[in-house]
């Protein structure tokens, strides 16, 4: 894994002169961020060594650098899901070539399932916590000291002065925004009417199907991380309804433009 991992940074970084600190990993459906980054410099994954070739969708996604407003980034538009199939390792591979080329600070987006009751459809969440389902952990084998600990510390996943700067810019701007607990799961299905009940019991707020390996292994490597979600169907009890792949997207795309304006800003205020 080393080896890959050292082979992939150096392939990206004989292609980019000028490498960011900073990375996004923009969810299904929320990729319209990449339309703000300028001077772009774009490789496609199935270019890239060592990286998983996608199966399922047609599409398999690309890395893009350039500039977000005062800061160099690079954003990953596509990720790999653990339900398509690929091993943990596979999912989070590119967080780790991430941190092999530098990147300190990782944001993440993501769609998921709403179990608050405060919650309504296109809120934005900024993430807090997580809660970890997924039947396999990213970390689970030998343990590279060179990546991070073998028993990394989690009381900080989500960096506290990221999620205070994205309350401002929220009112700067007059955005909805909540904050809650994110739940993990593999999927592929949606849940139950019981097991929203019982991601709300256990301390979530919303519920989805990625971002937890990738913030795992982010964490392991000493990166900060900020992530959001878009709540885009409701698991709330008494009003859960039928929920499908097409309703998610299209609540994703309507809620895009705030969760776009939210990560810019914030990207553009930060200090890396
Ligand atoms: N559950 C799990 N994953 C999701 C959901 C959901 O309700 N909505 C979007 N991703």
């Amino acid at each position: 894994m080393l080896d890959k991992i050292k082979q992939t940074a150096a392939y990206i970084n004989s292609k980019v002169a000028d490498m960011p600190k900073t990375a996004i990993i923009l969810g299904t459906g929320l990729g319209e961020l990449v339309n703000h980054i300028e001077n772009q410099y774009v490789i496609p994954y199935e270019e890239i060594p060592n990286f998983p070739v996608s199966t399922v969708e047609g599409h398999s996604g690309k890395l893009i650098f350039g500039n977000l407003g005062n800061k160099r980034i690079m954003a990953m538009q596509g990720r790999f899901h653990f339900y398509e199939g690929y091993s943990m390792q596979q999912v989070t591979f590119p967080v780790r070539v991430m941190k092999a080329l530098g990147i300190k600070t990782m944001f993440v987006s993501n769609s998921a399932g709403g179990i608050n009751p405060n919650f309504k459809i296109g809120d934005i969440m900024v993430i807090t916590d997580h809660i970890n389902l997924f039947p396999e952990h990213p970390l689970r084998g030998k343990n590279y000291n060179e990546l991070g600990p073998r028993f990394p510390e989690m009381s900080e996943a989500y960096s506290h002065r990221l999620i205070n700067d994205a309350f401002k810019v929220a009112e700067e701007n007059n955005i909805r925004l909540v904050k809650g607990v994110y739940v993990g799961t593999q999927g592929p299905t949606f849940e139950t009417p019981a097991e929203y009940k019982y991601f709300h019991i256990i301390g979530g707020d919303a519920v989805g199907m990625s971002t937890v390996p990738e913030v795992i292994v982010a964490r392991h490597g000493d990166m900060e991380v900020f992530g959001v979600s878009v709540i885009t169907d409701l698991g709330i009890e008494g009003i859960v309804e039928k929920v499908s792949h097409e309703e998610v997207q299209k609540a994703a795309a309507m809620a895009q433009p705030k969760m776009t304006l939210i990560m810019k800003e914030l990207i553009n205020k930060f200090e890396e």
